[in-house]
């Protein structure tokens, strides 16, 4: 028992040590509590409220998906409560990746490290997809139009999405510069974000018809936790926060505060949003490609219309941003450890960012985003998203037990409880998942179980 803590007390310190040193250069350490949490807002609003919202309410809880957001708002603030304990008292960019080593083991730390790189990956190029079909509108009102077989994938009949691919490089031109950069670009187009959202909510408020509200739980219980099930999507971008622990200032005060700040705003932002949307028009014609700015042209706003979608175009590419970011930073956690190449754990010592990482996971994103039609895609980010907060919560727990020692600076309340509940809500939000979406998840993490024993585990520097 005691070689055991020793070991694993080690490997604690081996993990948080402040920043990563790699052969050439460090993170840049300038990031502050309001950065982070404009880079948390800026990673949470997105496809989520601005697409899936219609779509849960047309189809799976009618004006009750406003308790769908309660729900997977529930799910995410006790995960995120989760995360500021073990992003504080661990730290790394690597995320649950790294809190997984600490409590689990390498194995275990592969697992979820695996399951998050599906997570970003994915996350990016859905939200580039989705990000495409805006603009296009866009310039068709503005009477650009751009040849179809540049804006379909070849499954669609087209060469490529073209729009989705480029933004991708756009992205990664801002990540290879700095994340000072890359945060203010982010601060604007966060503030352009909140202020279409609150037009919304100007001009929706006063034109709820009620009577819309009249079948309230058209689908009843399983409706509204499979809508909460989807639009637990919406909430997905705070623990790409985490990964950010090597680039704030003062990590230990400013991380929760950004985390759990920025879950709080978006929470609020969801319902409110949600219940006005189902309140000026009918639920059933919600199912369209922008519900939010639709709505309002169907009750007379075609300038707030537009305004309204030039916002969703700006918050889907702080999303993109964001998740993009983490992905990165992950990346090169999992690479300094041995478990992908070497060749990656580098960071620029001019920009101090990681151009390697940046450019090879930019291709494989702008690849998957310009060539492939990706509809289940929310569904699978959800199920990994998932699973990786269920094992922060768990991680809470675990260390909590084993390693009572270590400094927390920031402690969840009632423990075990918050992060019992935690495990709860998301166990019950996969089991409402489809199965398709299981069996994809299953073959991913198969296919990451091979190259942990082809590969992973021989080079790994600290088993
Ligand atoms: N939460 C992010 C969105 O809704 C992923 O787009």
């Amino acid at each position: 028992m005691k070689s055991n803590q020793f070991h694993l007390l080690n490997l604690f310190r081996k993990k948080s040590a402040s920043s990563i040193s790699t052969s050439k250069g460090t993170l840049n350490r300038c990031l502050t509590a309001f950065d982070l949490t404009l880079l948390g807002i800026g990673a949470i609003i997105g496809a989520g409220v601005f697409v899936l919202t219609g779509i849960a309410a047309a189809t799976k809880a009618g004006p009750a998906v406003c308790i769908s957001y309660i729900i997977a708002g529930l799910a995410s603030m006790f995960a995120a409560l989760a995360y500021s304990e073990l992003a504080t008292s661990i730290g790394g960019s690597g995320s649950a990746y790294n809190y997984s080593y600490v409590a689990f083991g390498e194995l275990i730390a592969w697992i979820i490290g695996w399951d998050l790189l599906l997570e970003y990956t994915l996350s990016v190029s859905t939200v580039a997809i989705g990000w495409s079909g805006y603009v296009n509108d866009a310039l068709l009102a503005l009477h650009v139009h751009l040849p179809e077989k540049l804006l379909k994938n070849p499954f669609e009949g087209g060469i490529i999405n073209l729009p989705a691919f480029s933004i991708i490089f756009f992205l990664a031109l801002l990540l290879g510069i700095g994340v000072k950069e890359s945060s203010r670009f982010n601060a604007v187009i966060v503030l352009i974000k909140l202020v279409t959202i609150a037009i919304f909510i100007a001009v929706a408020v006063n034109h709820v018809d009620v009577r819309n509200w009249a079948t309230f739980f058209p689908f009843g219980w399983s409706g509204i936790m499979q809508g909460a099930a989807l639009v637990f999507f919406a909430y997905i971008g705070f623990d790409a926060l985490s990964t950010a622990a090597e680039e704030t200032l003062n990590p230990q005060r400013n991380l929760p505060i950004g985390i759990i700040t920025s879950v709080a705003i978006c929470s609020t932002i969801y319902i409110i949003v949600s219940l006005l949307l189902t309140g000026i028009v009918p639920y059933t014609t919600l199912n369209v490609k922008s519900p939010v700015a639709d709505a309002l042209m169907n009750i007379g706003y075609p300038v707030a219309s537009g305004v309204v979608a030039a916002g969703a175009i700006a918050g889907l590419t702080t999303v993109m941003l964001v998740m993009y970011y983490g992905l990165t930073r992950i990346c090169l956690a999992i690479s300094e450890d041995g478990l992908l190449p070497m060749f990656f754990a580098s960071v620029n010592p001019k920009t101090r960012t990681p151009i390697k990482i940046i450019v090879f996971s930019g291709i494989i994103i702008a690849t998957i985003a310009g060539l492939t039609p990706i509809s289940s895609a929310a569904s699978l980010v959800n199920i990994g998203t998932l699973a990786a907060f269920t094992l922060v919560c768990a991680g809470v727990i675990v260390l909590r037990y084993r390693q009572p020692e270590i400094p927390r600076p920031f402690k969840l309340p009632w423990n075990p409880l918050i992060p019992s509940l935690g495990i709860f809500f998301c166990v019950y939000l996969m089991i409402d998942l489809s199965l398709i979406t299981w069996i994809r998840f299953v073959v991913w993490m198969m296919i990451g179980f091979v190259i942990y024993f082809f590969y992973s585990r021989k080079h790994s520097k600290l088993s």
